[in-house]
């Protein structure tokens, strides 16, 4: 299966996996192959490993899109940007977008149980992520995104994560509180009734009338964003679910992240989104020229005896035939585990790829290029 043909059909790609496993490296690494390819590609990233990021160019990116210099690779004829998520502001610049006047933006701002809301919301990655992926797919700058999830087991609520405003916002919570609010009827009390007059009148005493007065006027300004939100949210999950966008599940050859792969590769399948594949990374593997034990430690036998006493040699070889049956049975269990991994991602209909243990850590340009090389060989279909 020819994975470079994906691409080329894909706009988005999402990767999703445990942490650790080589997400970020591999969104990376997606992205910088279709820089190859000619595309403009934009990589949102979360937590970029320090020298990788340092290598790139990234160090002080601040949630800015920041082109990366490939003029080391002439043969890169597209672009390569990437992104850091940069959660703090990001929420103060969605309600500069969606306020309907510059004079609701400032209210918005400027109220305290906004700025209590805000700081909540920051705090989630996920929630930022999306919103971003918004702003980028509608950019039009870019042709091909990849996205870089949190590593956390539920990555996937993320999708649904816009949603968690809409329903806050949604008119029926907000009518059950701006209804009885105007602050005249509360204040003068004639008008309170019911459930929502007593719960103000409660908080009124718990928190202030100050609080209350922000609270309300929080709820009258906010509830005009409602369409705003939901619109996002809309195009969000429509691009989620759109032909040419692919999930990408990564893993590693451990059991827990296989765990978490096969949890993904559910969840997707029962949302509905579209699958591209399954990436088991950082595999062992045992070269075909070293597979052979007998020759390899003969050579090593030969070559140690011709400078060292035959003692020292006979230990070392000894010593590299024990690293050697180590690494086989290592490479071994990383098999049996990537197969696993596989079976759970069977009839799936994407594409199945193993990537190897590389040396060294994969930290520029060169190394992500090699990871790339293993990811668009000839992958298998799950
Ligand atoms: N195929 C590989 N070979 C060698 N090292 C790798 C490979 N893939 C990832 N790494 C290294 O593993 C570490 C974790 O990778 P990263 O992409 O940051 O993981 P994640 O985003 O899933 O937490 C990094 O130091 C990275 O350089
Ligand atoms: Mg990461």
């Amino acid at each position: 299966m020819d994975l470079s043909a994906w691409l080329k059909d894909t706009r988005l790609v999402v990767c999703v996996g445990s942490g650790g496993v080589g997400k970020t490296t591999t969104a990376a690494a997606i992205g910088l192959w279709g820089a190859l390819q000619g595309r403009r590609a934009m990589v949102l990233t979360i937590d970029p490993a320090k020298r990788l990021a340092n290598s790139l160019g990234l160090e002080q990116m601040g949630g800015e899109p920041t082109q990366i210099d490939l003029a080391g690779l002439p043969e890169a004829t597209g672009e390569l940007w990437a992104m850091m998520l940069d959660s703090r502001g990001t929420f103060d610049a969605l309600i500069a977008q969606v306020a309907p006047s510059p004079e609701a933006r400032d209210r918005i701002l400027a109220n305290h149980v906004y700025r209590a809301m805000a700081d909540a919301f920051a705090g989630s990655q996920d929630y930022m992520a999306t919103e971003k992926l918004y702003d980028l797919a509608s950019d039009g700058r870019w042709d091909l995104l990849v996205l870089d999830t949190p590593p956390v087991q539920n990555a996937l609520d993320f999708l649904e994560s816009p949603g968690r405003v809409v329903k806050f916002l949604d008119e029926r919570v907000l009518s059950w509180f701006t209804a009885p609010y105007e602050k005249e009827r509360v204040w003068g009390g004639a008008f309170l009734a019911g459930t929502s007059a007593f719960l103000f009148r409660l908080l009124g005493y718990v928190f202030g009338k100050e609080f209350l007065d922000d609270f309300a006027e929080f709820l009258q300004v906010f509830s005009g964003l409602y369409d705003g939100f939901r619109q996002r949210h809309q195009a969000v999950m429509e691009l989620l679910d759109a032909r040419s966008t692919s999930f990408v599940t990564v893993c590693a050859p451990t059991v827990s992240s296989v765990e978490v792969a096969r949890f993904f590769q559910e969840e997707l399948a029962r949302r509905g989104h579209p699958r591209g594949g399954l990436v088991v990374n950082q595999i062992h593997r045992v070269e075909a020229a070293d597979d052979d034990a007998d020759g390899v430690l003969g050579e090593a036998a030969r070559t140690l005896g011709a400078d060292l006493q035959p003692a020292t040699a006979a230990r070392l070889v000894a010593r590299l035939g024990r690293a050697h049956a180590r690494l086989r049975a290592q490479s071994e269990a990383d098999h049996a585990l990537a197969a696993r991994a596989r079976a759970a991602a069977h009839g799936s209909g994407g594409f199945y790829q193993e990537v190897p243990r590389i040396e060294g850590e994969v930290h520029d340009l060169a190394s992500l290029e090699v990871v790339g090389q293993h990811l668009f060989g000839d992958a298998e279909e799950a």
